[in-house]
């Protein structure tokens, strides 16, 4: 029995590419690009009942051109495999795709480019590696005003596999490519530096004797984990959603709710939650960097670049993984294994009280249940964990690892005011990585409003005569105008997504909170090319009125363009926020001033949010969770 939010089939894929590629209307040389569910109307899915037929089954078909450069968009109704619309789509393009990167091999070949990498000593072109960067989009530069599929590449030596490319950068040679004719448009030549002659490996045999001391540390769960996975809902601990894998987005959650024993209820929380873009901006201004900014999410596609997870490595105890039928950047349709992996942590103490007249403690420990995918962009590897928790919060945590990216430098000379030497001959650039997260909140049903809650002292005077007070101050963010907000430390700013329509036992609307972490905000000036481009990283906050349709968070289609689309474009209506179903938008992130700890291979870095129960419930959700003596049948000392 299929759900209407159930993500394609392998063999949906399959028929839809096929429709699609004998159509004959998508081009001379077609490449798919990605394929995605079209998601029936929420008011149909909230109200679709197992028993009844699902809605039509719709997949939006995205393929390119290569001949034309064209991006088309074709919906097939897989009920009768059809093709319901197909357009062509102008001023955008399509993600990028594999065989355009494969072309892009062939560079060193060129001869102004071979010329180039033979004033820098390289004169085998197999030992160079390209890598071609989406091309960001810039005024000033004619060719980005074309309606060519550029790259922007830059190269490496690579001279055998595990090799890092990253640690012999040639630097100041950065070619403008035409993806779909494999032209040079302009060959940006300056400042040759010798190319770093020591290839970097990360494996085990390079890296040299390895510490002796670690122990093993088995996690087992003999009776198998508390959550089960049916198809693509998964449950546990009174929580119940939906996941699935998205080309663009990559995981995407649908229809979290609590099952909550108090009120005797099924309590939605959110219908759909999923990161909506990520950007991450360079701020060296030299020609190597100045225009790197890829759009990781809109340019390439967190599910297109998911990895399949290994037992050990991405996840230890016991776990479940979801296969993901996608489409990957090769255009073909396939399962990607162990997709997504789910597994529960302890998470030390949940809660806990010492009876000291007693001596006596009752204790709780924190099992959490992590959702969680990696995926591989160039130099760079995001993780994306969701949390959930015994007392109904909800946290990401997205974790920044991977090789960060260099450029060559003299040998010995100092670093530039706009990076960090981590070897003697490389340069890390400093950057920042921000990611958006587009969550669907319906707390109690779809009817929600947003509060400001920024906590402050009490002016001095007669309601504060010993000068100790202070309270919450709460602005309802009314229209969208109003819905661009920035996080506030200092006056421990949070938001709240309350629901008018139904009160706690305390009388009070039901609420989550929302808590973002410690994050920058945009760095580049509101008039560069990536300052237009990803507005949404000016500010951690923005709230839009739901729309099914605005789903990401600098449009759908960043890849060369202008800017202003997504969330300027979403807010420029100016809708009503209160009392209405709202959409809220979370910029989380780090700037990332590398560390010469980053080199060789980066620590993981965090960044993310929490939503909090805020009077959701009438007291502590997590007073049933056993102690570990009743679990375990043991004798134990916290209770
Ligand atoms: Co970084």
């Amino acid at each position: 029995m299929m759900h209407p939010l159930d993500p394609p089939t392998l063999d949906e894929l399959q028929r839809a590419v096929k429709v699609v590629g004998t159509s004959g209307r998508i081009g001379e040389r077609p490449h798919v690009c990605l394929a995605a569910l079209e998601e029936p109307p929420k008011e149909m899915v909230l109200a679709w009942r197992p028993e009844e037929p699902a809605p039509p089954r719709r997949l939006k078909v995205v393929t390119v051109d290569r001949a034309s450069s064209l991006t088309y968009e074709s919906v097939v109704n897989l009920d009768d495999d059809t093709i319901e619309t197909c357009q062509s789509l102008t001023g955008i393009h399509a993600p990028v795709l594999l065989d355009e990167f494969n072309d892009c091999q062939n560079l060193p070949r060129d001869p102004a480019v071979a010329a180039a990498l033979a004033r820098r000593g390289v004169t085998n072109p197999d030992t160079v590696y390209v890598e071609p960067w989406p091309a960001a989009w810039f005024e000033g530069l004619p060719y980005d005003q074309s309606h060519r599929r550029l790259a922007r590449a830059v190269f490496y030596v690579f001279e055998e596999k595990g090799d890092q490319p990253w640690s012999r950068p040639v630097h100041g040679l950065v070619a403008v490519v035409d993806r779909s004719t494999g032209e040079v448009v302009e060959l940006i030549d300056d400042a040759p530096v010798p190319v770093p002659p020591v290839s970097t490996r990360i494996d085990p045999d390079s890296l040299g004797p390895l510490r002796t001391d670690v122990k093993p540390l088995e996690i087992i769960q003999r009776e198998g984990p508390s959550f089960t996975l049916e198809g693509n809902e998964l449950r546990w601990q009174r929580w119940s959603m939906r996941i699935s894998m998205h080309p663009m987005e990559g995981l995407v959650f649908h229809q979290i709710s609590y099952d909550d024993p108090v009120a005797g209820r099924v309590r939605p929380i959110l219908y759909r939650a999923a990161m909506a873009e990520m950007v991450v901006p360079y701020g060296d201004p030299q020609g190597q960097h100045f225009w790197r900014h890829v759009f990781d999410q809109g340019e390439v596609g967190m599910g297109r670049a998911a990895n399949p997870l290994k037992l050990g490595c991405d996840c230890l105890g016991e776990i479940v993984y979801l296969d993901a039928p996608i489409i990957g950047m090769d255009g073909q349709p396939g399962i990607l294994e162990h997709a997504v992996c789910i597994h529960e942590e302890d998470n030390n103490v949940l809660w806990r009280h010492r009876d000291t007249l007693r001596n006596v403690t009752e204790s709780r420990r924190d099992r959490r249940l992590v959702v969680s995918f990696w995926a591989t962009l160039g130099n760079y590897d995001y993780g994306f964990f969701w949390y959930f928790h015994q007392d109904g919060n909800i946290e990401l945590e997205v974790k920044l690892s991977g090789i960060v990216l260099t450029g060559a430098t003299e040998p010995g000379a100092p670093a530039s005011p706009y990076g960090t030497k981590v070897t003697d001959d490389m340069e890390a650039p400093h950057h920042q990585h921000f990611f958006n997260i587009r969550l669907d909140l319906d707390i109690d049903g779809p009817v929600n409003r947003i509060e400001e809650v920024d906590a402050s002292p009490e002016p001095p005077g007669p309601d504060n005569p010993w000068g100790n007070a202070f309270r919450p101050r709460v602005t309802v963010l009314e229209k969208e105008s109003e819905a661009k907000r920035r996080a506030d430390p200092t006056a421990s700013r949070c938001w709240r997504i309350v629901n008018p329509e139904v009160l706690n036992a305390m009388g009070r609307p039901v609420a989550y909170q929302l808590i973002t972490g410690p994050a920058p905000v945009l760095f580049a000036q509101p008039d560069s090319a990536v300052g237009r481009r990803a507005e949404f990283a000016y500010n951690h906050v923005h709230v839009t009125a739901y729309d099914p349709t605005e789903t990401r968070a600098s449009g759908e289609y960043p890849t060369q363009h202008p800017g202003g689309a997504g969330l300027p474009a979403f807010q420029a209506a100016d809708r009503n926020l209160v009392d209405t179903d709202v959409v809220v938008w979370v910029t989380c992130g780090v700037t990332h001033v590398a560390r010469p700890e980053d080199y060789p291979v980066m620590p993981v870095e965090r960044t993310g949010f929490m939503l909090r129960a805020h009077g959701f419930f009438d007291a502590n959700p997590a007073l049933d969770v056993p102690p570990l003596s009743v679990v375990n049948g043991e004798d134990s000392c916290c209770h």
